[in-house]
């Protein structure tokens, strides 16, 4: 049978390999992308798609009940992803609202059109439909040298952004508990790949790199970030939705753990020997530390390895020369964003929408 997502946030980072990665793996499913298009948001990161029926965009808020209910309506969703957030922590320190809004009161909000759209009964729902929500290992927290986060680490965020995606899990999981609303949470360490927006770490640092300017280091560089290429994700994600157990939390990551101050080494070895022989470490600037920042991110995958065979397949040292030529082979997308010209792109392909 063929199957129709609805996939929000679907023009960010994540969003999009997901949806590159679903229309390449599979011929006959039906994508509904939608996307509120902040500044995270770029239509160019589909181009591929612009002529493919089988996606098909709507502008839209996922906090606006009425378009979301218009889309459970005029499209027969068999599952949901939730991707759209506002996802940047730093930007969650100088403005905490829009994360409530966005990634608290969006997801209530989805949920109630979906628990209404799919509802056939008291407690009862569409066969085979499924809600599910991209989380992150930030909503448990920072860990010491030792140790990695199970599905049983208590939740402990400390930043506006994890504590907001931590109370979308709690109502995520007050759905199933309570109306057995048929979800999976996934919780997902520091994705890495094509089409990311560089205001995050390995775009930004590549991006200055390439331009000779500062490299802002955190403080003593030495928080360390489980990373995780992208198109692993996007296969975790595809195996629970179709094999996850109902009301299950699956994470998502696992043993790729580098302290920041290697990775902002590794981008500029990468273009010393490939573009410009000139750039060296003197670009490195320690800055001040970002506020009550997570020491260590750690995941133990051993849940979706034994229960559904998922395991990272990507090593470090392989994704992330992928990563860099990518955004090297890719110089247009980058000044496009780095410019805000992308934004021009989107009226220009869909107009007023
Ligand atoms: P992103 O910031 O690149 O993209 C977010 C997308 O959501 C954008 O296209 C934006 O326009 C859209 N959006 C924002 N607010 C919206 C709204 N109100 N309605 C509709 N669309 C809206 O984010 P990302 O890095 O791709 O992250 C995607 C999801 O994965 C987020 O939920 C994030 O919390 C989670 N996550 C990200 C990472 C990571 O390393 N990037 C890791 C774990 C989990
Ligand atoms: O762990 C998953 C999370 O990973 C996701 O939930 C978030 O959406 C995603 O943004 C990411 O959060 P981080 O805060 O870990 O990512 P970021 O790229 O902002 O920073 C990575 C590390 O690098 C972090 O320790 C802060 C540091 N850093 C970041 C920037 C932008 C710097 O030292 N300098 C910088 O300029």
């Amino acid at each position: 049978m063929k199957k129709t997502y609805l996939v929000t946030g679907g023009a960010g980072f994540i969003g999009s390999n997901f949806i590159h990665y679903m229309l390449q793996k599979y011929q006959d499913i039906s994508i509904i992308n939608v996307d509120k298009l902040t500044y995270a948001g770029n239509m160019e990161n589909l181009a591929e798609f612009e002529n493919d029926p089988r996606h098909c965009f709507v502008h839209a808020d996922i906090c606006d009940k009425d378009a979301m209910k218009k889309v459970m309506a005029e499209h027969n969703i068999d599952y949901i992803v939730n991707f759209a957030a506002e996802s940047h922590v730093d930007r969650s320190i100088s403005n905490p609202e829009i994360f409530v809004q966005t990634n608290v009161l969006g997801t209530v909000s989805l949920l109630n059109c979906a628990k209404q759209a799919w509802q056939t009964g008291e407690d009862t729902f569409k066969e085979g439909v499924k809600y599910l929500q991209v989380s992150t290992d930030e909503v448990y927290g920072s860990l010491g040298a030792e140790g990695y986060f199970e599905e049983t680490t208590p939740i402990c965020p400390h930043s506006p952004y994890s504590s907001s995606k931590a109370s979308a899990d709690l109502f995520v999981k007050a759905y199933f508990d309570t109306y057995k609303f048929p979800v999976n949470i996934t919780r997902c360490s520091n994705n890495y790949g094509p089409f990311q927006f560089p205001e995050k770490l390995i775009p930004l640092i590549m991006n200055n790199t390439l331009q000779h300017k500062e490299l802002p280091v955190y403080g003593d560089g030495m928080q360390v970030r489980d990373w995780l290429f992208v198109e692993d994700h996007c296969k975790a994600i595809d195996m629970v939705l179709n094999n996850g157990r109902l009301g299950e939390v699956y994470n998502i990551g696992g043993h790729n753990e580098r302290p920041n101050i290697f990775i902002v080494k590794t981008i500029i070895e990468y273009i010393r020997q490939n573009v410009d022989s000139s750039v060296s470490e003197d670009l490195i600037h320690h800055v001040t530390d970002r506020k009550g920042h997570d020491r260590r991110y750690g995941i133990d995958p051993a849940k979706i390895k034994a229960e559904l065979g998922w395991f990272p397949e990507t090593p470090f040292e392989v994704g992330i020369k992928k990563t860099l030529k990518w955004y090297l082979d890719h110089k247009d997308w980058m000044a496009h964003v780095t410019s805000g010209s992308y934004q021009e792109y989107y009226k220009k392909m869909y107009g007023d929408q």
